[in-house]
């Protein structure tokens, strides 16, 4: 019996342990298990031009770019896995991906659950409308219902500033929605309001709603691998690869250092 008691006493301590131990070092791999296994698995929803988006059954798009010339430089390839947006996160939290490429914002939320690479840009939530809008500025939306992507902080944002949100899983559906008179306006990130603005015969309006910087999302503990990444990033930010990728697409490039 006494025994026993101490037989379950250690076992607990053991669990409990382990528990703290895969607490702290969290879902994510090391840069020297990425290149043991040879490929980083990314996490994207391509439905967000120009930074990740289909082209013939093909994810292309800055990001892609980005992911590439790293990968390279690090002697890895890159394998990429679509899905909704509202699941890249979670994903990556949980370990299933090695990093999350979705135009994703960088938030305090967001931090506590995965880590971040430093940011890359620096983007800003629009408000599009159709061409006969009467919204023409920020002021005009109040109490105005609007669309947005599923777990998007442009969800958060205009959930918890008043407005009448319809909430779409996929981003083109959020659009459609405006296209299709069902809302008043599409709350989306500059950049791709802009792309896709002018294929839907929509107007982007100048007053911005947010300012948001954009980073690469990592399951939390891939500390080698986040650094090692930063280190490639950071170069070509400094040498103007990026800004570059932001041109070739026809983008408009903002730094997310003041
Ligand atoms: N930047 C916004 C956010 O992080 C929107 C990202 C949506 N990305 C996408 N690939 N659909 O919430």
């Amino acid at each position: 019996m006494k025994h026993g008691k101490k037989c379950l006493a250690l076992a607990l301590v053991t669990l409990l342990l382990a528990g703290m131990l895969s607490g702290c070092g969290g879902n994510g791999k090391s840069l020297e298990q990425i290149q043991e296994k040879g490929t980083l698995v990314v996490a994207t929803s391509p439905d967000f031009p120009p930074f990740e988006y289909l082209a013939g059954g093909k994810v292309v798009g800055i990001e892609v770019d980005i992911l590439d010339q790293i990968c390279q430089e690090l002697g890895i390839t890159l394998t990429i896995q679509q899905m909704d947006f509202d699941a890249v996160v979670p994903g990556v939290q949980v370990g299933k991906f090695d990093l999350g490429a979705s135009g994703i914002t960088v938030n305090e939320k967001r931090k506590k659950n995965v880590d971040f690479s430093n940011p890359y840009f620096l983007a800003s939530q629009a408000i599009v409308v159709n061409p006969d809008s009467d919204v023409t500025c920020k002021a005009d939306l109040a109490g105005k219902t609007v669309s947005v992507q599923t777990g998007t902080t442009a969800e958060e944002y205009c959930m918890s500033n008043g407005y009448e949100v319809l909430a779409f899983t996929a981003n083109n559906d959020a659009c459609s929605a405006l296209t299709t008179g069902k809302v008043d306006a599409w709350v989306v990130d500059n950049q791709v309001a802009v792309a896709m603005a002018a294929d839907n015969g929509l107007t982007v309006l100048e007053e911005p709603m947010t300012t948001e910087p954009y980073a690469f999302a990592f399951p939390k503990g891939s500390d080698t691998l986040v650094a090692a990444f930063n280190e490639k990033l950071d170069t070509m930010l400094a040498d103007g690869t990026v800004e570059k990728l932001f041109q070739e697409y026809g983008a408009c490039y903002v730094s997310p250092v003041k």
